[in-house]
């Protein structure tokens, strides 16, 4: 049995505009960032995580990316996305996780396979949600997902009624601060909430075509490099997010901490705690800022290479390859 160690990473994303909308199969517009995830698997005499057993029960991604596997793996895991925080985390994980499984199982394969493995175990996971994390996560770089008209399309991805088309972005040259407020809110209840919230209420149509129509005009205004109006954009969005009751009073203070400083400023992903990003020409003023106001402030740097295999031939798990 092979017992030598494979080793993948995947980075984190924010979203600019579009999250929560994007479930309906409106747009959206994600940059993948310097925050990594890596995994390293290998096969073993029983499942462990870090060192520990572990009851792949309680670990619903692992769970479904191992169901084709009959032996034991061990992996291991290290993270500078903060976890459950809106930053991709459990996509970066699954992509991670998906392209090491298959790298000690020998099975070729694509970007959109791993995709389709990370996508399927956030699935698994949480019951629903589109596939833009896990298409973010794996492509790296930036991405839209449906938007009419772009001219570098990677994939299509359907479930049920709905269907997304990811294309490849060119990321733009701006500055962008994530604040963490520190609360750990996972994706599916958020995504519950904005179901139980658009059968309740007629208006939610409207503002589900408001989020579709700020986010084209975002994508237009990156192509224009126009960082004032983006960052409108950006504001806009965090108060049509706020009414679909996704914000929190963490994340509404980190926004409203940062906007003297920003362009724009919203919460990302899917809110209820985790992150909120700014966009900015000042990025040490919205640090200080949100620190000031209890948040984590990151820098984050864009245009990153997606999920990737880190060890070649190398016998060992990579143990620290995160900058
Ligand atoms: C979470 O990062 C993004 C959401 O739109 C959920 C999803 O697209 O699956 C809230």
């Amino acid at each position: 049995m092979e017992d030598r160690w494979y080793t993948a990473s995947a980075p984190g994303k924010f979203v600019i505009l579009g999250e929560h909308a994007v479930v309906y199969g409106k747009p959206a517009l994600v940059l993948a960032v310097d925050r990594r995830m890596t995994c390293s698997v290998r096969f073993g005499p029983r499942n462990t995580i870090n060192g520990e057993r572990v009851d792949l029960e309680k670990q619903p991604h692992l769970k479904y990316l191992t169901r084709n596997i009959d032996h034991c793996v061990e992996f291991l895991t290290r993270s500078r996305i903060p976890v459950g925080s809106g930053m991709g985390s459990s996509a970066a994980l699954s992509a991670a996780a998906a392209m090491a499984l298959r790298a000690l199982q020998s099975i070729g394969y694509e970007e959109k396979d791993i995709v389709d493995d990370a996508y399927g175990a956030e699935l698994y996971a949480q019951g629903s949600g589109s596939p833009m994390d896990a298409s973010a996560c794996v492509h790296g770089k930036g991405i839209t997902v449906n938007v009419p008209d772009t001219d570098r399309p990677l994939w299509t991805i359907s479930r049920g009624e709905r269907t997304w088309n990811v294309s490849d972005i060119d990321v733009p040259d701006m500055t962008f601060v994530i604040g963490n407020t520190g609360i750990k809110a996972p994706t599916g209840p958020q995504v519950d909430k904005v179901r139980r919230f658009i059968t309740k209420n007629h208006f939610a149509a409207d503002i589900m075509d408001e989020i579709e129509s700020t986010t084209l005009e975002g994508y237009d205004a990156i192509r224009r490099n126009n960082v004032e109006h983006l960052g409108r954009l950006m504001t806009s969005n965090h108060k049509l997010l706020s009414i679909l009751g996704v914000s929190c009073k963490e994340l509404n203070k980190l926004v409203n901490a940062a906007l003297p400083f920003s362009y724009g400023a919203k919460l990302t992903g899917s809110g209820g705690g985790g992150c909120m990003v700014a966009l900015t020409d000042d990025p040490q003023k919205v640090c200080e800022t949100i620190k000031s106001h209890g948040g984590t402030p990151y820098i984050v740097q864009t245009g990153v290479q997606g999920a990737r295999l880190e060890n070649g031939d190398n016998e060992d798990p990579v143990v620290d390859i995160i900058p």
